[in-house]
């Protein structure tokens, strides 16, 4: 076998996985309109438009412009569409994207095709050291983050139509939810390894491997679901104090939290805004979209708590089947602080930005969502969100002490 042919096998690969991953946001934008795309619902979100143009923006940043002379396909791109890069100058605010109502949506799907035009003739020359290999893969997770904030922020924004419009016709990967078990786990705990070890991508995050010593816990073995938190609403638990944290419960107060996100009492009970439009609360489901606060709460009236982000790793390595719909649910809110791992590294270069400047105030979430791309995630995975967000695909799994 010579290099030359298993160096081209492995370039069409690296190509082909480059187009399958950026064919799906302009899959997802398709049935918007330029009116739907162009809005900004709350300056945590963005427009739909600025997803499908950052993403470009990704790709010429972090690979293309490292090539001498390059020169990028549109100069106003990087003022436009760098998200949070110090590093790269002056950029439009964060609460400002929706006003960026020029270049329309046809030229951003443009942009598009040309900068994948040139990626993949890039690729296909071969994409040469470990750390430009590196930050491919990077790009390809940093676009499938893009395709969850899309979905995440589409529904904010249909959410706050008075026509309660249906984004899809269904939501993704609508009914794959594992049955209920019921129960709780048991694990030991002791000295144990988290953080991911080597293999495959990871984010600069989920390094480097340690170990920590856990005390025996129990982990609940299925997610909690809207049923408990009805009971948890009924219980009095958005009206009680000391069930809260001290800044939760000053946000029940300031936002008037009566539910989570997107709930709505109607004379039959409650309905919840989904991507597939406002539908009857299922009590047998995931609850979703509600903040840290409201999880921390709820946790605290059921006599539990959260689990912390190592015995949730712990659980998910030490026993694969111990929690049901660990993935492909909705993200779960740990009891642990976005912090550094110890001997923790930025990514050098442009990407030292991507995660580690988040590195404070921040909670770590665990698992993945319906709407998480498949393959995305995986048990060393970190998100994270401020205690007080509510629009992210996130829930909850309860943990208790064992005495
Ligand atoms: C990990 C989801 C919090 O939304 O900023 C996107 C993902 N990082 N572009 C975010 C991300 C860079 C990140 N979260
Ligand atoms: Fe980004």
């Amino acid at each position: 076998m010579n290099t030359h042919a298993r160096m081209s096998a492995d370039t069409s690969e690296a190509v082909a996985a480059f187009q399958q991953v950026r064919a799906v946001l302009p899959a997802l934008a398709s049935g918007f309109s330029a009116e739907d795309l162009t809005a900004q619902s709350m300056p945590d979100c963005s427009p739909g438009k600025w997803h499908l143009a950052h993403t470009s923006w990704f790709w010429e940043t972090m690979i293309l412009s490292a090539e001498p002379g390059y020169q990028p396909v549109d100069p106003d791109w990087g003022r436009l569409f760098n998200s949070y890069y110090e590093a790269l100058g002056e950029r439009v605010d964060r609460p400002c994207r929706g006003l960026i109502t020029r270049p329309g949506v046809d030229a951003v799907l443009g942009h598009r095709r040309e900068v994948d035009r040139r990626m993949a003739a890039w690729l296909g020359d071969g994409c040469g050291d470990a750390r430009t290999r590196y930050l491919v893969q990077l790009g390809l997770h940093h676009e499938q983050q893009h395709q969850e904030l899309f979905l995440m922020d589409m529904l904010h924004l249909m959410s706050r139509s008075p026509l309660d419009p249906a984004a899809f016709p269904a939501e993704p990967r609508a009914g794959s939810t594992e049955p209920a078990r019921g129960g709780r786990e048991r694990f030991e705990g002791g000295l144990v390894g988290i953080g991911h070890v080597a293999g495959g991508f990871a984010f600069d995050n989920e390094g480097p491997a340690h170990r920590v010593w856990l005390e025996p816990f129990e982990i609940a073995a299925d997610l909690t679901t809207n049923a408990e938190w009805i009971a948890f609403i009924e219980d009095g638990g958005y009206a009680r104090p000391e069930l809260w944290a001290s800044d939760g419960w000053a946000a029940v107060k300031a936002e008037a939290w009566a539910a989570p996100l997107y709930w709505r009492r109607e004379a039959e009970g409650w309905s919840v805004m989904t991507l597939a439009g406002r539908r009857p609360v299922d009590p047998a489901a995931p609850v979703r979209h509600v903040s840290w606060y409201e999880a921390d709460a709820f946790a605290r009236w059921a006599g539990a708590r959260l689990p912390t982000e190592a015995e949730w790793e712990h659980a998910a390595r030490a026993r694969p089947d111990a929690m049901a719909n660990a993935f492909g649910e909705v993200w779960q809110w740990t009891a642990s602080p976005y912090t550094p791992y110890p001997g923790f590294r930025p990514t050098e270069g442009t990407a030292a930005e991507y995660n580690g400047k988040f590195m404070a105030n921040q909670i770590v979430l665990r698992g993945s969502s319906f709407a998480t791309p498949e393959g995305h995630a995986r048990v060393s995975y970190r998100n994270f969100f401020y205690p007080h967000q509510r629009w992210a695909f996130a829930g909850l799994r309860l943990a208790r002490d064992v005495a």
